[in-house]
């Protein structure tokens, strides 16, 4: 694929009530399936309620995933923190890297934790509080 095509979106947003581990599994089973599919990869984090995700692929498959993703009424509150070209894929190893909140470190929870709360006052500032460097930690393929 050329450079110039791929496209990233990074978003978080919050569960609609309490999220089942069933419906985790479902939503997380479904997006490897379709995405793998798509050409698309990614990242999701799913800790204290709270969904980050990262999305890379074709632009118009990740923009139309987007927008059903947008739809799903299992989340709310959807704060873009990234959206554009990408150079070159963080997560090509996997159509949906999934990281279990008991995987996380104690150092990745309380950024998470300070992420959300960055990006609840100015979400257009989620750059400036280390996104790319909170990301980059998850690249390299951990299990789930
Ligand atoms: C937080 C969250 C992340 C999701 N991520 C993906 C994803 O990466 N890929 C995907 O196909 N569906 C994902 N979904 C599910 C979609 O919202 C939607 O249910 C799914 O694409 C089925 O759409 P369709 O049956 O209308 O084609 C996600 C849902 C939620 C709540």
């Amino acid at each position: 694929m050329q450079s110039g095509s791929l496209y990233r979106v990074v978003y978080m947003s919050t569960a609609v009530g309490v999220l089942r581990a069933e419906e985790l599994d479902r939503i997380y089973l479904r997006a490897k399936s379709a995405n793998a599919g798509a050409g698309v990869t990614g990242l999701m984090l799913f800790y204290e309620g709270v969904f980050l995700q990262v999305l890379e692929g074709p632009a118009a498959g990740v923009m139309s995933l987007m927008e059903k993703i947008r739809r799903d009424r299992r989340h709310s509150g959807i704060a873009v923190l990234e959206s554009g070209p990408a150079e070159s894929r963080a997560f090509e190893s996997s159509p949906m890297h999934f990281v279990a909140a008991r995987n996380l470190s104690p150092g990745e929870k309380q950024a998470f934790s300070d992420l959300r709360k960055a990006v609840a006052v100015r979400p257009a500032m989620a750059g400036e509080h280390g996104l790319s460097d909170f990301l980059a930690a998850f690249a390299a393929v951990r299990p789930a």
